[in-house]
């Protein structure tokens, strides 16, 4: 990984904000990530997000932290928070903007107990296929207090498969159609081309099941998109 997320991060936190990052995905052609998004305060954040935020109770871990957002306005409000990404740029801009406890570290490394863990801004996405659901989820329900809750919003991604007519044009022969590949580019760089998984809720809920969580839906967003406990 050539951390380029990170490094657009790192421009935008240091004053070095000339270009968005670019993305785009097997099934949909270019689109631009707004670096201000990604930096984003409780006003700006989505319905979904400031809920998730509101519920957010005790010990928190932000999963994916990315410029530290959820995990300031947690700690503003007095939350003890720890914030984790794999990315080297995230976890210096977290730290930079005054997240106390930030490590570089992926999920399937971390060994502490919480009582919140929150994964946002699709936080299905690092699960990154339906095969590998399960062991993300059963590692996540091991890092749970008794009592304890997983925070987490996706989208159903049917939508991006429909025609001009309405009509679905998804190949039932092929991968779950939430399974996309996603390329993320700045500054004219390309990243390494990586794997991010949108979970229809139905299919969280079945495989919820399947590990002995119990998934409720918290609330729909605007476009498709919900945020879910697992307790
Ligand atoms: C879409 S960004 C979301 C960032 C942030 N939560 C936000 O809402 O602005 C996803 C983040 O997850 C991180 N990430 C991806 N896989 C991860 C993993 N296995 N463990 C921890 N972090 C991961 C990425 O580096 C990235 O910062």
């Amino acid at each position: 990984m050539k951390d380029l997320f990170g490094k657009a991060l790192r421009d935008y936190h240091n004053g070095n904000y000339t270009e968005d990052l670019i993305t785009s995905t097997n099934i949909s052609g270019e689109d631009e990530l707004p670096l201000p998004y990604l930096f984003r305060s409780y006003s700006k954040m989505p319905k979904l997000e400031q809920k998730a935020l509101q519920l957010a109770t005790g010990n928190v871990l932000d999963v994916g932290c990315g410029s530290g957002s959820h995990s300031l306005h947690l700690q503003s409000k007095g939350s003890k928070v720890k914030a984790i990404d794999i990315s080297e740029g995230a976890v210096e801009v977290s730290k930079l903007r005054g997240v106390k406890h930030v490590a570089l570290k992926n999920i399937l490394d971390e060994t502490e107990t919480f009582d919140t863990i929150l994964l946002l801004m699709n936080g299905t996405g690092i699960f990154q296929e339906l095969s590998q659901v399960s062991i993300y989820l059963k590692h996540l329900k091991s890092l749970l207090n008794t009592n304890g809750q997983i925070l987490i919003d996706s989208s159903d991604i049917k939508y991006m498969y429909e025609d001009d007519d309405g009509g679905l044009w998804i190949d039932t022969n092929a991968n779950y159609y939430g399974e996309l590949d996603y390329f993320l580019s700045y500054k004219g760089e390309d990243e390494t081309p990586m794997k991010w998984l949108y979970l229809d809720l139905e299919r969280l809920q079945l495989a919820c099941e399947t590990v002995g969580l119990h998934c409720e839906k918290i609330m729909d967003g605007e476009h498709f998109d919900y945020l879910a406990r697992l307790s």
